[in-house]
């Protein structure tokens, strides 16, 4: 499963990639409009700090597939190889979406609620589709079913579309997607913390460091002992 951040917080991107190992970062209108800056002056920056090899998601705000599209080859040229433009998965959006994937330009179908909606998204041509899980829960349905529901459909369809699993609230749910062995999940720096946010792990190694030390004394370690 790749691992990719959910956020356009430039300082948090850098923190979250010197830790953990990270695939890329996806974004969202609501997302960029918290940085309060120039959507193009900030995706520039992310996509300088990760490379041309790591994914950037970048959604289109039009309604309609020709607004999409025009969206869609601004983003491709301003942002690179790796960009993938995410398009609700609305008719008009389906529409553009089969236009982008006859261009070759890589899609993320976003605002995904239904398996259904992932399905036509994907024989439309979309790399990815993006479950909100989330607010799928917030719903009253699980938001983890219908994830793993969508992967299914797409493995016992033959489809190479994968799941771009959105919207977690916490770790357990990254971790069941995991092991399901879904393509990829977005994940708010703040959950990716979460991930190893343990009392039990943090007191082992306390311990380990203080035998050490008693051991060899204070500040010591296999380096300097
Ligand atoms: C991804 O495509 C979505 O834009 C995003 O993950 C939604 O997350 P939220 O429900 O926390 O806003």
């Amino acid at each position: 499963m790749k691992l990719i951040i959910d956020d356009a917080h430039i300082e948090l991107i850098k923190k979250v990639y010197e830790f953990y190992p990270i695939d890329g970062v996806t974004t969202n209108p609501s997302i960029l409009a918290k940085s309060g800056r120039k959507p193009y002056d900030v995706l520039k920056e992310i996509r300088q700090f990760i490379g041309d090899n790591a994914e950037l998601h970048v959604q289109a705000v039009s309604r309609d597939a020709e607004g999409m599209v025009k969206e869609a080859h601004r983003i491709a040229a301003e942002l690179g190889k790796n960009t993938f433009v995410k398009i609700p998965s609305i008719p008009e959006g389906f529409k553009a979406m089969k236009e982008l994937h006859a261009l070759g330009i890589p899609i993320t179908a976003t605002a995904v609620y239904t398996p259904m909606q992932a399905f036509l998204a994907a024989k439309c041509g979309a790399s990815y589709t993006a479950p909100y899980i989330n607010r799928i829960d917030n719903m009253g349905y699980n938001g983890i079913q219908v994830a793993k529901h969508i992967h299914d459909i797409f493995k016992n369809n033959d489809l190479k579309t994968e799941v771009l699993a959105a919207s977690f609230k916490n770790s357990q749910q990254l971790l069941e997607l995991c092991e399901y062995g879904i393509g990829a999940s977005t994940v708010a720096p703040d959950v990716i913390d979460g991930l190893v946010k343990n009392q039990a792990i943090t007191s082992a190694v306390d311990d380990f460091i203080k035998d050490f030390e008693s051991l060899t004394g204070s500040g010591k370690n296999m380096s300097n002992c």
